[in-house]
């Protein structure tokens, strides 16, 4: 009987990238990955600590499973990823049925510790060390079973920007990028196990092949772009999606190269974080408001159908009535598709956490539900534009709530339910006229279904 594992991910899409390398690497190795917490001998929790919050969130969960390990002594609980990192071995003295902590640079000895654990049942904690994770793991594990027509590859990892409130860089450490033709040939192996759309993965994604340099490049410079036009010669991908970039990169270079390339997707994200320049400068990000929305305006120029989303951070600390006003402004003009807003939460070691002017809870929250809401009026107005269209989109399946209907994206990453037809697979990509519209979902009928793409 093979050792069943089960992993649980916490945030972001490098996460879920690194858990399915952890996958790939184990069932290589004969275990068996299960879907059951319950049915598992050995579970692992891959974790996030960019808010209190996920910290809260996961520690809470693997507190629960005491119960489980005293039913199943031979059962064993590791702790990995940027929790890991950030709270070390303290998580094996709060947490002492956890067996293993390991941290974002040795993600790639799972193996080797979960030997060592069963041979000699003591707690073991990896913490240092780092880069060569990216030529064992970046080269690309998936689970053998993995016939999605979707791939994530991380293309660098790490961020050298230290914004003031960002924990990213203590616990992911500093960027490091893969080589142009190593991310050409794991994408050539995708694109021939029937990938359509990948999307890069970097904490500071357009300072690829930067070399670590936090001063943004000269305007006709970008590695991103070189990657991006190799990558867009791929047959069989037909879509390449990026995340997240740093707006300061976004050099002409970059920008005309989107626009000339058809199989890179008509939309960004644009992390703004505030819209005040004064609490961009108290951030240490590295732009104003009006530089933010020249690069928008410029990537408009290149595509005119592109969309864009954002990551917005309320209630920084020192973020007054004026400030918030600012960031709202700056919604309403840059008219986003889509926005992660998120109250602001102190993390130890950073600037921020140590800043004396911090935000009452409250007024987080009220500066929360305002965006929320007006973000949902903006993105209902912006559907409602799209009725009569005819949008291509990319297949996904049965969709969640009803399984005669389909649901796919569009380039722009817009979700597009419709009914298939019998011909209609995922991971192909079809034409749907756009007939109704709410402030998340587009409705349409199909019109054309090109032939699968074999
Ligand atoms: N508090 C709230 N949001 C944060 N983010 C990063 N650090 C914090 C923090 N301390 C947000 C930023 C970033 C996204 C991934 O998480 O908006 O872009
Ligand atoms: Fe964090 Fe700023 Fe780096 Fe993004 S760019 S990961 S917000 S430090």
């Amino acid at each position: 009987m093979p050792v069943k594992v089960f992993i649980k991910t916490y945030g972001c899409q490098m996460n879920e990238r690194d858990t399915e390398a952890i996958a790939g690497m184990l069932a290589r190795q004969g275990y068996s990955i299960v879907n059951d917490e319950n049915a598992a001998d050995i579970l692992i929790f891959n974790t996030c600590s960019v808010r209190e919050q996920a910290e809260r969130k996961a520690i809470g969960k693997i507190g629960i499973m005491k119960k489980l390990k005293k039913q199943k002594p031979h059962l064993i609980i590791g702790i990995m990823g940027c929790m890991a990192q950030n709270l070390g071995e303290k998580l094996l003295q709060d947490l002492p049925h956890a067996d293993f902590v390991i941290g974002t640079g040795r993600l790639h000895k799972l193996p080797e510790t979960l030997a060592l654990i069963r041979d000699e049942r003591r707690q073991l904690s990896l913490l240092t060390g780092g880069k060569e994770i990216l030529t064992s793991m970046d080269t690309h594990y998936r689970m053998a079973n993995a016939k999605d027509y979707q791939a994530y590859i991380a293309v660098m990892r790490g961020c050298n920007r230290f914004c003031s409130y960002c924990i990213v860089p203590h616990v992911r450490g500093r960027e490091f990028s893969r080589e142009i033709g190593d991310v050409v040939a794991e994408a050539k192996g995708l694109a021939a196990d029937g990938v359509r759309e990948i999307m890069l993965l970097g904490q500071n994604v357009a300072a690829f092949g930067l070399g670590g340099d936090t001063n943004p490049p000269p305007e006709d410079c970008s590695p991103l772009a070189d990657l991006l036009f190799e990558l867009n010669k791929i047959d069989g991908l037909c879509r390449i999606r990026f995340v997240s970039p740093y707006p300061s990169y976004f050099t002409d270079k970059l920008i005309s190269t989107m626009g000339a390339l058809e199989k890179v997707c008509h939309n960004i994200h644009l992390p703004l974080q505030s819209g005040s320049d004064r609490i961009l400068k108290k951030m240490n990000r590295q732009y104003t408001a009006g530089k933010y929305l020249e690069i928008v305006n410029k990537l408009r120029k290149a595509m005119p159908d592109i969309t864009f989303s954002t990551d917005i951070i309320v209630g920084f600390p020192g973020e007054t009535d004026e400030d918030f006003e600012a960031t709202r402004e700056m919604m309403k003009k840059v008219g986003y598709d889509n926005a992660f807003i998120f109250k602001y939460s102190p993390r130890r070691g950073t600037p921020a956490a140590a800043m004396s002017d911090q935000t009452v809870r409250d007024v987080k929250e009220e500066r929360n539900q305002i965006l929320l809401r007006e973000l949902h009026d903006y993105t209902a107005v912006h559907n409602k534009n799209c009725i009569g269209s005819i949008q291509e989109v990319l297949v996904e399946g049965p969709s969640r709530r009803n399984d005669k209907r389909w649901s796919g994206k569009t380039g722009t990453f817009k979700v597009v339910v419709f009914e298939p037809d019998k011909n209609t697979q995922r991971g192909e990509l079809v034409k749907v006229r756009i007939i109704r519209a709410t402030s998340a979902t587009l409705f349409g009928k199909l019109v054309v279904t090109e032939p699968p793409f074999k």
